[in-house]
């Protein structure tokens, strides 16, 4: 069994001198997404709105000794500079070879039935976990190469109930509506476009806080999944919706629409 911070072939070939953003690097799922890319040899650019959660991040990756490179920037997808911010890092480190979106705000109100939430909650949760990712999309497809890949991390609430988390659920539909409607737009034309619904993670966090469960999928093993989607490689690489819900099955193509 893995432990969350174990990852597949740390040989450094697979990503050697690609560039990968990961937004919400500083976050659970995607701090084992940004081990993983250096362990395939990646130029990580790890993302979030606290300074702090991202040193963090690399204070723990920094005596690990892998392979690819770690830079922490700090970015608000709800800045109005946002589109300016992702221009200067675009001018940093060129096209991005890949994108992963892996933004999540649960808001302040807590687990609260749906029609409870007042208006100020339910438009933090809409900016929080939808508009960002709009934005996101925006501010970063057009500079990703038309090789690359735009990833967005999602959750089973875009698919099912999530009874006392309705505006993080609906988010979680759209988002997955977007996505694909973004892939579809662009028809094979420019950077791919995946959205990608997991299950369960396994996270550092989640450990620390002593919540965890081995059937849950390891951080790192998305990370695994993330770096084949980079780097053009597997059964998946070309498909637009896909699911990683079962630690055990694996990756797996979400149904086609036409
Ligand atoms: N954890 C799970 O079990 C699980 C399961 C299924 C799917 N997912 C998906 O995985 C993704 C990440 O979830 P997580 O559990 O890792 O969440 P998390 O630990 O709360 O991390 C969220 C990350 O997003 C950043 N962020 C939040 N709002 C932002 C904004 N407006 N602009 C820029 N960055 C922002 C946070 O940075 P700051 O902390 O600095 O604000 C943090 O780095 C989500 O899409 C979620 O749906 C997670």
């Amino acid at each position: 069994m893995n432990a969350p911070e174990e990852t597949r072939v740390p040989d450094g070939a697979a990503l050697d001198g690609a560039t990968v953003v990961v937004v919400g690097g500083s976050g659970g799922v995607g701090e084992g997404v940004v081990r993983s890319l250096l362990a395939a040899g990646a130029v990580v650019v790890a993302t979030g709105r606290d300074e702090g959660r991202l040193a963090g991040l690399a204070a723990r990756r920094a005596t690990e000794g892998l392979p690819g490179t770690l830079h922490t920037r700090v970015l608000d997808a709800m800045a109005p500079s946002l589109d300016a911010d992702v221009g200067e890092l675009a001018r940093e480190f060129g096209a991005f070879d890949g994108v992963v979106v892996a933004v999540a705000s649960w808001g302040d109100q807590g687990r609260k039935p749906a029609l409870a939430l007042d208006d100020r909650e339910w438009q933090d949760l809409l900016d929080g976990n939808l508009t960002s990712v709009f934005r996101l999309f925006r501010a970063f497809l057009p500079r990703t190469a038309p090789t690359g890949v735009v990833l967005q991390l999602n959750g089973m609430s875009a698919d099912i109930p999530f009874p006392g988390s309705a505006g993080v659920a609906l988010s979680a539909a759209a988002t997955k509506s977007l996505t694909l409607t973004l892939a579809a737009e662009l028809g094979g034309r420019g950077p791919r476009v995946v959205q990608l619904v997991l299950g369960v993670v396994r996270t550092r966090a989640r450990q620390q806080a002593g919540i965890d469960d081995v059937r849950w999928i390891d951080a790192t093993q998305i990370g695994d999944h993330v770096v084949d989607l980079v780097a053009g490689v597997g059964p998946l690489a070309d498909t637009p919706l896909q699911y990683f819900t079962d630690r055990s099955e694996g990756p797996r193509p979400g149904p086609a629409f036409r």
